[in-house]
């Protein structure tokens, strides 16, 4: 899957917001945070749930019978699948949708058994003279007859005893027939309504990973139990079918006389349920030239296409395969690769072999309204799941326990896919931006956890799910770019190609890649001072990173666990202490690459003693995964390399540099006073990587002090340091009338702008509320660039009053496109006026206004706004009881609203009103339980941050603020 799973909906939004935007990082952190801090508290032991039938007699090992085990016995293979489904795309009488269908199953007795598991999750199975299920022997074996069957819930099994036993060696075919419901839950076979020229449509589609084929149709559902799948459907006339395979023509029948048709699909590849994948649709779709190799089609709505909004897809997907073909030197295992946007889709999108799924925003694109961030994130989406058609779907993890293979591997290599295919785009670059930096802050908490676990800790389907997370996706990546890096990325695609080659459709272990490229290491003569494996395990079996000191006067390389919060406590043990093997690169002052593996807790190399006046940085580019320190002259030095030359220092390394000194200050290692010296140099630079990261950390300063006297200076040396980004954009884009060329030059353009506007930079204030009002003027003609669209509309609704309000309130009511209902949405909470942000909050809990799914992240938006801040906490106070019981179905998640409210809180006094919120609403917290308490806990550390930091934080902004530049 492509991430964007482990968050909501509402999140990636706020989320690509944040990445264009100048949204701190330490914000999207702490709602990971929350999310991971939860993931790892304790859950209560499994009970058995009891067992009301009959004992068998085959023995168990342990206290449970094998039914109330979560994972399958080792007695039975299948084989191939023979599957009917016949969705109804119209409610029966009772208002359900469901579908019918029927499934039969060969498989091979592997070990002599009396008793056949398999899973089923939800479905309503027919019985047969009281038995579930019917057995044939195949090739002259005779099936023994059913003793008993019966639906074991708790574990989704649908269990059959036999009278007798299965022979070893012999195959057999088990048929079952069914009804489930095509419920709208985004899970195993469901649905998808939406409208089209007035028209309620519905769409029967899947999303099986990790746990919901089950609840399409009984199978064996674990990622090693691959078999062949023969998929046949019946759907109306009208409509199309797609699956895995490509389909043979389509037939028309008649079923209890209505007219129908039936697709059957050509046998698939031998693979794992979870990547099945089948649909009923009217879509239309794009496809590839007919001469070419393989047929790639694009499927949408049928607005959709006719508009081009799959244009790029289709343009992009071929050359990103050809890239994977050269990169694992292996052909494209399939004969057509379908894709295909679905109006409800609950992940970013899902790697299903041959008919890839994705949510309408990570396939579409469409230039006159998207960003030139959406469109990095389809292109990001698309490379991610094709890279899965070969690592995840040829080879596949033996068990869930790898995922963070399977997902960092994908998402490390679609950058790779992307560059290919985007190469001004710098790519490369971006992963450290996109996915790393963001993944150290969460992999800084002593409650972060190790990339791999072992496979009988991930049983539980939510267990499998709670997987889904940033560790796995980002430093999964993080880790594997590191390693590419030191084998060099020709090894590692070797390793890559023979790993494909011995373990096609078949299923590893992760060792098993390690295996294969040591192989290619030891071919190709590469120097490691310890095996891959070795290295690695530091890597993927404890959680967290070193930050690493360098201390360029005595030539000591030292190593440390790296904690944000250097007054917690780390629980979980780690074989290693703690300790890892870290590859060391720095430049120096010559400009010259030199290396280092630090083995130890600590060593000395004398090359890093520096001569008068020498500096150097370490870690180039980022590519090891940890933080660095050095001695203070070293950091003076390099501070002043950044005032005097930057150019000397890598970009990555720029932003490198400032992010290191942030975090290094929360983790009290250096001073607050150091970090901010960091963002000295941006006056002179005009790279997106280290504006962006300099306006994330800083935006932690604007959230502690921007209701104090610190903000006065704070905002005249930032004013300061933008006015020469905007001034060098407005030349660029020739008086704002071009679109900068450059990808980062057009997210720092942004930067720019939302920066200026927000210091007070006359020009910038101006130029907004002018684009603004010439769409006010002529509201059908909206000409502003879909890039700034975000930044000016929030910065001419803050210096506008009600006519721009109501404007912009008047243009989110008409808006079609969700995007840009969303950009509206969360501008209308810039304003300044106390009066908008309160009848914008009463709107909130109006569904007439604002839909329910949009409540929370309005709320959280006024909220974030200094003005807004104490408006929204009153108004979530006095209507808590009411937000409580209307929005409790799920439709809000409390968590994040009270996480996003109080995330200012900073005083004893704030302390005190969240405490007595706890326990005026006791009874009627519901989920919003654990944020609470995560509240109060970070409550208390920004009291003491403040209590630090504050005064000396206003000296420096004061003194900066006032000397010249
Ligand atoms: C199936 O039925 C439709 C509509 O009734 C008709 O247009 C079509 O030609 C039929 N197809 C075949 C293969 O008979
Ligand atoms: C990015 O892709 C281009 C080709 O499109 C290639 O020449 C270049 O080497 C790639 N960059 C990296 C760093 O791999
Ligand atoms: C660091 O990245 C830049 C591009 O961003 C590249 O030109 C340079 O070669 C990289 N340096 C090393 C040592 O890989
Ligand atoms: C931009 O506008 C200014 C006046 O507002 C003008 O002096 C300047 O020549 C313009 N530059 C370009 C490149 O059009
Ligand atoms: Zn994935």
């Amino acid at each position: 899957m492509a991430k964007g799973f482990f968050i909501s909906k509402a999140v990636a939004v706020a989320f690509v917001v944040a990445a264009a935007g100048a949204v701190a990082t330490i914000i999207a952190l702490s709602v990971v945070y929350a999310q991971e801090k939860s993931r790892n508290e304790p859950t209560a032991p499994v009970t058995a749930a009891p067992n009301t039938s009959t004992t068998v007699s085959t023995t168990t090992s342990g206290p449970k019978e094998p039914w109330q085990r979560y994972r399958l016995p080792d007695s039975l293979a299948p084989v191939s699948y023979n599957v009917t489904l016949w969705p109804r795309l119209k409610p029966n009488a009772d208002g359900l949708f469901i579908y019918t269908g029927n499934s039969t199953v060969v498989f091979r007795c592997v070990k002599e058994t009396d008793l056949i598991i398999i899973h089923s999750n939800k479905l309503n199975l027919t019985t047969f003279e009281d038995k579930h299920a019917k057995l044939n022997g195949l090739n002259g074996a005779t099936a023994p007859a059913l003793k008993t069957t019966w639906l074991e819930t708790p574990t989704q099994y649908l269990v059959i005893q036999l009278k007798s036993r299965l022979q070893a060696g012999s195959s057999y075919e088990l048929f079952t027939e069914f009804v489930g419901e095509l419920s709208d839950d985004l899970g195993g076979f469901y649905r998808s309504e939406y409208e089209e020229d007035g028209v309620e449509k519905v769409v029967a589609t899947t999303q099986m990973q990790p746990t919901d084929a089950r609840k399409a149709f009984p199978c064996f559902d674990e990622p090693a139990m691959k078999a062949v799948f023969h998929m046949t459907l019946i759907h109306p006339q009208g409509t199309v079918a797609l699956s895995n395979a490509m389909n043979h023509d389509p037939v028309n029948i008649t079923v209890d006389g209505q007219d129908l048709i039936q697709t059957r699909f050509q046998p698939t590849e031998i693979m794992s349920t979870y990547l099945l994948a089948f649909i009923v649709c009217d879509f239309s779709y794009i496809r590839s030239d007919p001469a070419a190799k393989t047929l790639i089609r694009i499927w949408a709505r049928r607005k959709a296409t006719e508009e081009g909004q799959g244009d790029y897809a289709l343009q992009k997907t071929g050359p990103i395969l050809t890239f994977f073909e050269g990169y694992y030197n292996s052909s494209y295992p399939l004969d057509k690769s379908d894709q295909i946007a679905l109006p409800d889709f609950s992940a970013g999108a899902m790697e299903n072999w041959g008919l890839i799924t994705y949510r309408e925003t990570s396939l579409l694109y469409d230039p006159a309204v998207s960003s030139n961030g959406d469109k990095e994130w389809v292109a990001t989406v698309i490379s991610h799941e094709l890279a899965h058609m070969w690592f995840g779907n040829l080879v596949t993890m033996r068990w869930w326990n790898d995922l963070w293979l399977n997902e960092g591997f994908a998402t490390y290599v679609s950058y790779l896919g992307v560059n290919y295919t985007e190469p001004t785009w710098n790519m490369r670059d971006l992963i450290v931006m996109n996915e790393i930096l963001g993944v150290m802050a969460v992999d800084a908490l002593a409650s972060s956890h190790p990339l791999s676990s072992k496979e009988e800790d991930v049983l539980r389907p939510e267990h499998i799910n709670e997987l889904f997370d940033s560790i796995t996706y980002s430093k999964g990546a993080a880790v594997l770019r590191m390693l590419s890096e030191f084998i060099t990325e020709t090894v590692f695609s070797k390793g890559l190609h023979t790993y494909l080659e011995e373990f096609k459709y078949k299923n590893t272990v992760y060792t098993d890649l390690w295996k294969h490229l040591q192989m290619a290491v030891n071919d190709n003569s590469i120097k490691l001072p310890q095996p891959v494996e070795v290295i690695m395990n530091r890597w993927i079996l404890q959680m967290g990173f070193p930050v690493v000191t360098i201390n360029t006067q005595t030539g000591k390389i030292t190593q440390k666990h790296f904690l944000l919060d250097p007054d917690s406590t780390v629980d979980r043990p780690s074989e290693f202490n703690y300790e890892w093997y870290v590859p060391i690169t720095w430049i120096n002052t010559g400009r010259i690459e030199k290396q280092h593996w630090l083995l130890e807790k600590e060593e000395v190399n004398k090359d890093i003693i520096l001569g008068a006046g020498e500096w150097l940085v370490a870690n180039i580019n980022m590519t090891g995964f940890y933080r660095v320190n050095y001695d203070s002259e070293n950091w003076d030095r390099l501070l002043a390399k950044l005032s005097s030359k930057h150019e000397d220092i890598p970009v990555i390394n720029r932003a490198q540099i400032i992010d290191d000194a942030f975090n290094l200050a929360r983790a009290k290692m250096v001073n607050t006073t150091l970090a901010l010296r960091t963002t000295k140099f941006l006056h002179k630079d005009v790279e997106y990587m280290p504006w962006q990261t300099a306006s994330h950390n800083l935006n932690y300063f604007f959230l502690m002090f921007d209701r104090s006297e610190v903000y006065g200076p704070m905002q005249a040396y930032l004013k300061k340091q933008v006015t020469p980004l905007f001034d060098y954009f407005k030349g660029l884009t020739l008086n704002w009338t071009r679109i900068p060329e450059k990808h980062t030059d057009q997210y720092n353009q942004v930067n720019a702008i939302s920066l200026a506007c927000r210091t007070g930079v006359e020009a910038c204030n101006s130029l907004t509320t002018g684009w603004f009002k010439e769409w006010m003027e002529n509201p059908d003609n909206n000409t502003i660039s879909p890039n700034l669209k975000s930044t000016v509309y929030c910065s001419a609704i803050a210096a506008g009053g009600k006519k721009e309000w109501d404007f912009a309130w008047s243009m989110y009511k008409n808006a079609t496109i969700a995007t840009e209902a969303n950009k509206l949405m969360y501008a209308l909470s810039c304003t300044k006026e106390p009066w908008l942000l309160n009848r914008y909050l009463k709107y909130c809990l109006d569904p007439n206004e604002i839909r329910k799914q949009d409540a929370s992240s309005t709320m959280v938006s006024i909220a974030k706004n200094p003005i807004g801040q104490p408006l929204a906490w009153d108004f979530i106070r006095a209507n808590w009881g009411r937000i409580f019981n209307d929005y409790g179905g799920g439709s809000l998640s409390f968590g994040r609203l009270i996480d996003g409210v109080t995330k200012r809180f900073s005083t004893e006094f704030e302390y005190k009103q969240l405490l007595q919120f706890k326990e005026d609403n006791a009874e009627q917290l519901g989920s919003a339980a654990t944020s609470l308490e995560q509240a109060l806990e970070r409550t208390k550390a920004n009291i003491n941050w403040v209590a630090l930091n504050k005064e000396q934080v206003f000296e420096w902004f004061n003194n900066e603020a006032s000397s010249p530049v």
